[in-house]
């Protein structure tokens, strides 16, 4: 492809880590346009949070170039880390401290002009919707909450670029929409480039311009969402008939992908989308066929794994 992306913002190549014989990245290549949602894609063990570290300076790679906002990762840490901000898989937050005196540190830590301070605080606060929790203790604060504070407190010192290590990981549906919200609101309004890792397809789907599947050390697909998904195939929808002959004619008149006679069930391709859902039930209706059960399935991080190596996804072994 030759489409102009624009500056990079992270570029890496070759980049190679190995602990003990265990190769976990085993040569990736990477180029971020500034101003754009990345997402690296795998299950635990990938060495998701290995490049994390690597590009933000954490650990040193073995092998490989990187730059980050135009400066390089290894000769140059000091103007990275200047640029970047991380909020990882341990969190910067202080628990007996409050949100607000949290954030007042990080400003203090940051060297933010003093009388800069408290509106910058208060402002972050009102952003990521944490007014009314600014004065409890952070040990209060649910899992959300504290994943919020410790992204508005790598906001204090106004990165460029901002690494998101699994942002959404064990929080409940609700708090991982607010968080898809304001991660994307923050590319938009400021332009700010976001990396994050992620094992969820959706996640990525929903957040990313463009996004990277890593598998067992190396970058096996990288692009757009709607390409991977093209390569991955669309979902499905299963439908379950009690009755033989509703099954029997459901199997001839419908677009089946695969059937089961014995639990009579039929996976019928589906983006899962209301309006698909809603022509195929129209379908069933004037058919007079009942569907004793429906199950939507999207695809997910299986799906992709399955399409692209033929393996369903597991905790990754050591790539050898
Ligand atoms: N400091 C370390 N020493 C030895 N092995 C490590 C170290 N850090 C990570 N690993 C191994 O590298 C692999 C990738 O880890 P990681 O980058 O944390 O994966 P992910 O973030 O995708 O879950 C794992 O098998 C992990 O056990
Ligand atoms: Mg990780």
């Amino acid at each position: 492809m030759t489409t102009d992306l624009g500056p990079s913002a992270v570029t890496a190549t070759a980049v190679r880590k190995v602990y003990g014989d265990h190769v976990v990245l085993d040569g990736i290549d990477l180029d971020i346009p500034a101003g754009s949602v990345f997402a690296l894609l795998g299950p635990n063990g990938a060495g998701k949070t290995t490049v994390v570290q690597i590009l933000s300076t954490l650990i040193r790679a073995d092998a490989g170039d990187m730059r980050v906002a135009g400066h390089d990762v290894v000769r140059d840490p000091d103007a990275v880390r200047a640029t970047i901000g991380v909020t990882g898989q341990f969190s910067a937050v202080d628990s007996f401290l409050t949100g607000e005196e949290n954030l007042l540190l990080m400003a203090d830590l940051n060297r933010l002009p003093r009388r800069e301070r408290r509106p910058s605080a208060a402002e972050l606060l009102a952003r990521f919707d944490l007014v009314d929790a600014a004065r409890k203790p952070a040990a209060t604060y649910s899992g959300g909450m504290r994943r919020r504070l410790d992204l508005a407190m790598t906001l204090v010192g106004r990165p460029r670029v901002i690494f998101l290590d699994e942002p959404t990981t064990g929080l409940d549906p609700r708090s991982r929409r607010t968080m898809w919200e304001i991660i994307r609101r923050l590319v938009n309004d400021e332009g700010v480039t976001v990396f994050l890792t992620t094992q969820y397809l959706e996640e990525a789907d929903r957040l990313a311009d463009r996004i990277a599947v890593l598998h067992r050390g190396k970058v096996v697909a990288e692009g757009p969402p709607e390409e991977l998904k093209r390569q991955v195939g669309g979902g499905h929808v299963t439908l379950r008939f009690a009755d033989p002959r509703g099954y029997d004619h459901a199997a001839r008149t419908l677009d089946v992908m695969s059937r089961n006679d014995e639990t009579r069930t039929l996976q019928i391709p589906s983006q899962g989308d209301l309006r698909s859902l809603r022509a195929l039930l129209d379908r069933l209706d004037h058919a007079s066929l009942t569907v004793d059960e429906l199950q939507v399935h999207t695809p997910d991080l299986d799906d992709v794994f399955f399409a692209l190596t033929g393996n369903p996804v597991t905790e990754q072994e050591p790539a050898r």
